[in-house]
């Protein structure tokens, strides 16, 4: 009783203060207010459970209310808390750069701190055009993927595909090339519109999501495509920026995506799963060549770029106790668990021929829904498919017909075995016979 009237007090002051991301004011439904959460489970004001198979917006790796991390945070908060980093340096930021480096491709030498996936793209944006810039180069293209997606920001919005959501902007975004996803027998196609990029136009840069387009909708495509793409990119000067905002840190059971490429980018943006999603933080990596363009006597050279938040020691402490976790053996073996079960439930769907694609990369499964006629990210099934999830106690978000488990590292077979069970409902109630 006294938790339901906590909620709907919360919920009340929650409709008059607050704007949420992402979400149609006016229609919108009352949000789910969360009171506490433990390894993969959120628990609502009424004691009601719901499996986080979406890792809370792809960040929570580890489950929540890990306590190494919070023992971390808690620590370094009372020893220090923030510092300005023009001029100041940190332990928390010098270790977390050795660390990051550790693991990240042989050739990144260099760690830049900043606080959110979008800045870390336009960090690697502005890098990239300004490492030519520097050499009095002048070089004005960025190269895209279609149907990419890079954040909220104006040079990360510019580098996304077109997407209807930012129709707003559309006429103030910066001009980018874009080539076709080598998806399956795409190669040819992306190369060709990569090679007439080349022949007819100054790039500086080629942004991707390394193996799995995300907010477009978890299409995925094979690693040697992109091998392909980053070798002809880098023979022809054009700098590879890597965007693992979504997929580093395991996601792909490798730390990074770019683990399984044979070609490494120049430039490697991360976020997301960074702190183990408790505090905003985020990276982006680049080769010594890179930074070697921004040494020099004249101070315009210099790379002016910096949040006051930039390598938060207490967002330093948590990546650190992050990384500690994903680099234990118990969290190796649940990367590998998930994979094999996602993978199990992959060929069971494939050869039960009710859906219209199901695909694995790790950690990731998604299933494409047959809709009829609409797709996209704005068709009506998407929402009915959302409301069925959470009434059934699972956290998954559709994007358009396309639903997806990206779960914590934590989550039990059993958690697993429970989400395959709704999406396999959701498939007897939605989704027409493949034809
Ligand atoms: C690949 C990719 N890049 C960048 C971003 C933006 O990250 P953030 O939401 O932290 O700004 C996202 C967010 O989903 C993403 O998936």
């Amino acid at each position: 009783m006294e938790n339901t009237k906590e909620r709907e007090e919360l919920i009340e002051k929650d409709k008059r203060v607050v704007w949420h991301p992402y979400t149609q004011m006016r229609t919108a439904k009352d949000p789910l207010a969360i009171k506490h959460a433990k390894g993969a489970v959120l628990y609502d004001y009424d004691g009601s459970e719901y499996i986080d198979a979406v890792s809370s917006w792809w960040v929570n790796i580890h489950g929540h209310g890990k306590e190494e991390i919070a023992k971390a945070v808690y620590e370094q908060m009372l020893n220090l808390e923030h510092i300005i980093f023009a001029g100041f340096t940190h332990h928390p930021a010098v270790t977390l750069a050795e660390e990051l480096l550790k693991i990240l491709p042989s050739n990144q030498g260099r760690i830049f701190y900043s606080d959110n996936g979008s800045t870390a793209v336009e960090i690697g944006i502005k890098m990239a055009k300004q490492y030519y810039f520097n050499q009095g180069i002048k070089k004005t293209v960025l190269v895209a993927f279609e149907n990419g997606f890079h954040g909220e920001t104006f040079g990360a919005m510019s580098a996304s595909g077109e997407h209807k959501f930012n129709l707003a902007f559309r006429d103030q975004l910066f001009e980018v090339k874009r080539i076709p996803v080598p998806v399956e027998d795409k190669l040819q196609e992306s190369l060709n519109a990569l090679n007439e990029i080349i022949e007819s136009e100054e790039a500086y840069a080629f942004i991707f999501e390394p193996l799995i387009q995300g907010a477009g909708g978890m299409v995925m495509y094979p690693p040697e495509h992109l091998d392909a793409l980053i070798k002809r990119c880098q023979e022809n000067g054009i700098l590879c920026i890597a965007d693992e905002v979504m997929t580093g840190f395991g996601r792909t059971a490798e730390n990074f995506a770019s683990n399984h490429l044979k070609e490494q980018a120049d430039i490697i943006c991360m976020a997301k799963g960074l702190t183990g999603g408790t505090i905003p933080l985020s990276v982006t990596s680049c080769t010594e060549q890179i930074y070697e363009a921004f040494l020099s006597e004249d101070k315009y050279k210099t790379f002016f770029h910096g949040h006051s938040y930039t390598a938060n020691p207490t967002g330093c402490a948590a990546a650190l106790a992050s990384l500690k976790i994903l680099n234990s053996a118990e969290c190796k073996a649940d990367l590998l668990r998930i994979s094999k079960k996602h993978h199990a439930y992959l060929t069971r769907l494939k050869e039960s021929n009710k859906v219209k694609n199901v695909r694995q990369t790790g950690t990731i499964i998604a299933i494409e829904f047959e809709t009829g006629t609409a797709t996209g990210y704005f068709n009506d099934l998407r929402d009915k498919l959302y409301e069925f999830f959470l009434s059934k106690g699972a956290i998954l978000r559709p994007l358009g017909n396309v639903i997806y488990i990206m779960p914590p590292y934590c989550i039990t077979d059993n958690q697993l075995d429970v989400i395959y069970s709704m999406i396999d409902e959701a498939i007897e109630v939605f989704s027409p016979v493949k034809a």
